[in-house]
């Protein structure tokens, strides 16, 4: 009887525990529909960045363009040292190190770690989504980052963007919508927009280099530790069957 009722006891913790669990995953759930939910009513995903790491010469393109348009606010200490960065330009002592003074007063991050704090899509996207707004003081603003610090230097080459009057009237069946659904183009700059998406894909591309400059060569030696796993596996498996041919043999006598 005492046995039973202790039985009974555990049964009912245990279900008290997993209404208690299932209660804690339900509210994850809510409170994550809630916050993809988004105020305006249409939630911004990032545009997925064109880039191949294993693409040597767009890197390369990418490290220039950094040299040449980014580095007079951006530093990358972390690539002080890199054979690359340096055949194209970026070395310490051309960074803005000892810049002390920045217009607004906002010094402008380090981008060595960039593409593995934020990811490559996201700093894709946010290269793209600057937009005209007379109300800020670099008269630029990013749907990415609500009153962005970074002034316009990519409408030169972008052209000037405005914010679209409707942007629900471009999103898709769940409300998503892409930085390209929220602005449009009211001036073009120097580059098509083609030229424009293979060149921050270069500077993004370099950007994920900069963080990972040994990610393409352990990807391409993980690939070989698969292989080698796979063959070993069959070799194990031949091994193994015999072995088992002596056990069975002898269990059948
Ligand atoms: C005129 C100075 C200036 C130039 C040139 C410039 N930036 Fe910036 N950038 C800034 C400032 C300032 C911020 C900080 C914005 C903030 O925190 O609001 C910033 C922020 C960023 C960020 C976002 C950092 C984060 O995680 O919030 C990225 C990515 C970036 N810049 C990339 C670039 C690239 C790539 C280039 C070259 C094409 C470039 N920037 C050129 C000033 C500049």
């Amino acid at each position: 009887m005492q046995q039973r009722n202790k039985a009974k006891d555990v049964g009912f913790e245990r279900s008290r525990m997993m209404r208690f669990l299932l209660a804690i995953v339900l509210i994850i759930f809510s409170v994550q529909i809630w916050a993809d939910e988004g105020q305006a009513g249409y939630e911004l995903v990032l545009s997925k960045a064109p880039i191949n790491r294993l693409d040597m010469e767009s890197i390369k393109r990418g490290a220039k363009f950094f040299a040449t348009t980014c580095m007079s606010c951006h530093t990358l200490v972390y690539l002080r040292y890199n054979k690359l960065a340096q055949e194209a330009g970026i070395t310490y002592d051309k960074m803005p190190i000892n810049v002390t003074t920045w217009p607004n007063g906002i010094k402008p991050p380090d981008l060595s770690l960039e593409a593995s704090i934020r990811g490559v899509d996201w700093i894709y996207t946010y290269l793209h989504s600057f937009y005209q707004d007379s109300s800020r003081p670099t008269g630029m603003n990013n749907l990415l980052v609500h009153n962005t610090g970074m002034s316009g230097i990519l409408a030169a080459y972008q052209g000037d963007q405005a914010l679209v009057k409707d942007p629900m009237a471009n999103a898709d069946f769940r409300g998503q919508v892409e930085w390209y659904d929220l602005v449009q183009l009211t001036r073009q700059g120097t580059m098509t927009p083609e030229q424009f998406d293979t060149t921050t894909a270069d500077v993004v591309n370099f950007l994920s280099y900069a963080a990972e400059p040994y990610r393409a060569e352990q990807e391409h030696l993980g690939w070989w530790v698969i292989g080698f796993l796979v063959v070993l596996f069959f070799m194990m498996y031949a091994l193994k069957r015999e072995y088992w041919k002596d056990v069975k043999k002898r269990k059948a006598e």
